[in-house]
């Protein structure tokens, strides 16, 4: 039976992080089929090994595709509205004057030729299903290979269940080692414990193993985690009495419940500190560092010293998986969140880690909105990418009743970032959100709602909306003492055809109009050290000018990240030379 990982390459997908078993009838079949048709889903229950195929598949099918192929991870995803968002940020398309996010997705992929791999839709699925049929009726060009518990039902659609492993066909070491599931057994076994070696005498339970666990890849990875404590033959036996995985012949149960099975007999078997983080874990969305972890889930009774240390517990039971690099990152499969999910509910915790997660996205979105307008700001947008999927997993929360001043709070905090980094369609959701509710004491906050929610609604092209919104976000602005806010407000309503309501040529950036403030490339792109330099010249205090400095000098020559900040600086040169002799304006260092 084969293993095979694919190396490291130039790839839109990500690198396989462990050997994939068998599957050599399937891929084919997957490849043959998408070759056919336009839209193809790998359907079947959770821990099947749909994901897995997909991407092998894809990788494989990737350069027949002249923009290759990308992968958009639909799990973390809370609300069914940001599907189109999360797929063009994905595949790189800006949400830069878009009627609607589909719309505009249809228009940057008409001529490009890609394959879109779109992980996990079976919770987002009516939305996942349109844009499909959208995007598959508007560009002849691009592919879809879909993961789904359920079909997504789109015209042309070809679906294709994903059989469990092979099992194996006998009980001996050759029957074992000749099969896809006891391949995988085996071969994560000795992953888990290097001296773990295929004998006589375990061949039988592995093999009674495999299929009491319908051959399914997640459970049998789980059962083969444990054999660093437990030898097979001692496994099978604990295996036996554990309700779901009992019969066999005619009464098997369904595929989905053993593997629910499998994964609470694993979950039973954790210390109490492991339970307990794997329940807490399910709050963050993504994948997530061990900082965050630590801060987020490290409280009363688990220390945050302890967490490094119960993470890579549960990554050895394969619970949790890693992601090396020079930041190691760790997620949930989809399955094991959910399970952990209904553990944390039945805990009387949730409320609890909920809210430490929302105080966490709080803190970091504060330091990032001040920090957004200095040269730090490269690193805490990474930051911010980095955290999305749980941030917008504590929006969902504080909106959704628990907490809506606080959710105002962040929503406000993320404005600046989100509008920069073209996030219009979260902004506007968000945002629209936060400004119904009753204003709040902090005109600052108020401001940054409403000006965020201009511009994202004047980039999502919804015009009528945008002048009053930023005008109020103005007026706020001015009552909060923060010139650049105000700045934002000014150059979006500085755009002439604005209070015509529509769009168009007049719409654009114009520099001779009366109230626009000179543009460095980053008033485009929100407050950055150059727009805090204007607001300087805004309210007759151009020493502030001085701020762009730090950044011109951090400039990349890429013209990414803080290198952004370079037309800026270079134009409060300009400014500084044509006001020479202004005492504030020499506070930047010499040029
Ligand atoms: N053929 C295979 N060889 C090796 N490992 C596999 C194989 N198929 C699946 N796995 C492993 O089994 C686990 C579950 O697989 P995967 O995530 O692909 O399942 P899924 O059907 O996508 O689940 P979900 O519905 O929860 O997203 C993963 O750890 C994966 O690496
Ligand atoms: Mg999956």
């Amino acid at each position: 039976m084969q293993t095979s990982r694919l190396s490291q390459r130039q790839s839109g997908l990500p690198a396989e992080l462990s050997s994939l078993v068998g599957r050599a009838a399937e891929i084919p079949a997957v490849f043959e089929c998408l070759r056919t048709a336009r839209v193809v889903t790998l359907t079947g229950p959770g821990g099947c090994g749909k994901t897995r195929l997909a991407l092998r598949v894809a990788v494989l099918a990737e350069p027949g595709f002249g923009n290759g192929a990308r992968l958009v991870e639909l799990a973390p995803l809370t609300d069914p509205a940001l599907v189109p968002a999360s797929v063009a940020q994905a595949l790189d398309v800006s949400e830069r004057d878009m009627t609607t996010p589909t719309a505009g997705l249809a228009r940057a992929l008409a001529d490009r030729e890609v394959l879109v791999v779109l992980d996990n839709c079976e919770h987002v699925l009516e939305a996942a299903a349109g844009l499909v049929a959208e995007l598959v009726a508007q560009c002849p060009r691009v592919r879809f290979l879909a993961t789904s518990r359920e079909r997504l039902d789109v015209p042309g659609e070809m679906v294709f269940p994903v059989p469990p492993l092979g099992l194996p066909e006998g009980a001996s070491v050759r029957a074992v080692a000749a099969s896809e599931a006891g391949t995988l057994f085996v071969t994560r076994a000795r992953a888990a414990s290097p001296a773990f070696a295929l004998t006589d005498g375990d061949a039988a339970a592995i093999a009674e193993m495999c299929s009491r666990l319908d051959g399914m890849p997640l459970a049998i990875e789980l059962a083969a985690a444990r054999c660093p404590v437990l030898g097979p033959v001692q496994l099978a036996a604990r295996l036996e009495g554990h309700p779901g995985l009992l019969s066999g012949g005619a009464a098997r149960p369904e595929r989905h419940r053993s593997l629910e099975a499998l994964v609470s007999w694993s979950y039973d078997l954790l210390d109490e500190a492991e339970q307990r983080l794997l329940a807490r874990l399910s709050v963050l969305r993504g994948r997530f560092d061990l900082e965050v972890a630590e801060r987020v889930l490290g409280s009363e009774p688990l220390a945050p010293e302890a967490v490094v240390g119960l993470l890579a517990s549960l990554a050895g039971k394969s619970l949790v998986q890693v992601q090396a690099g020079p930041v190691v990152r760790y997620w949930l499969l989809e399955t094991v969140r959910q399970f952990a999910a209904g553990r944390l509910a039945a805990s009387g915790e949730e409320t609890a880690v909920h809210t430490w997660l929302l105080e966490w996205a709080l803190e970091v979105a504060r330091s990032a909105d001040d920090a957004l307008t200095s040269a730090e700001r490269a690193g805490w947008s990474d930051r911010l990418t980095a955290g999305q999927a749980s941030i917008r997993a504590a929006l969902f929360w504080a909106f959704g009743g628990q907490e809506p001043e606080a959710g105002r709070e962040l929503a406000a905090r993320l404005a600046r970032w989100w509008i920069a980094t073209s996030r219009y369609s979260e902004a506007g959701q968000f945002l629209t959100t936060a400004a119904s509710l009753p204003a709040p004491a902090d005109p600052g906050l108020q401001a940054r709602v409403l000006i965020g929610a201009a511009w994202s609604a004047f980039h999502l092209s919804d015009i009528r909306r945008a002048a009053p919104l930023a005008a109020d976000g103005i007026a706020c602005s001015q009552r909060a003492g923060e010139p650049q806010l105000e700045v934002g407000g000014r150059n979006l309503l500085a755009r002439p055809g604005l209070a015509r309501g529509r769009r168009g040529p007049d719409c654009r950036r114009n520099r001779s109009q009366p109230g626009y403030i000179r543009p460095g490339r980053s008033g485009s792109r929100g407050a950055g050290p150059g727009t805090a330099g204007r607001c300087g010249l805004l309210v007759g205090r151009p020493g502030r000018a001085g701020t762009a400095w730090p950044a011109r000098d951090r400039a990349r020559p890429d013209g990414v990240g803080p290198g952004r900040a370079r037309p800026c600086a270079d134009h409060m040169g300009n400014v500084r030379a044509r006001r020479s002799g202004h005492p504030t304006c020499h506070s930047g260092r010499a040029r």
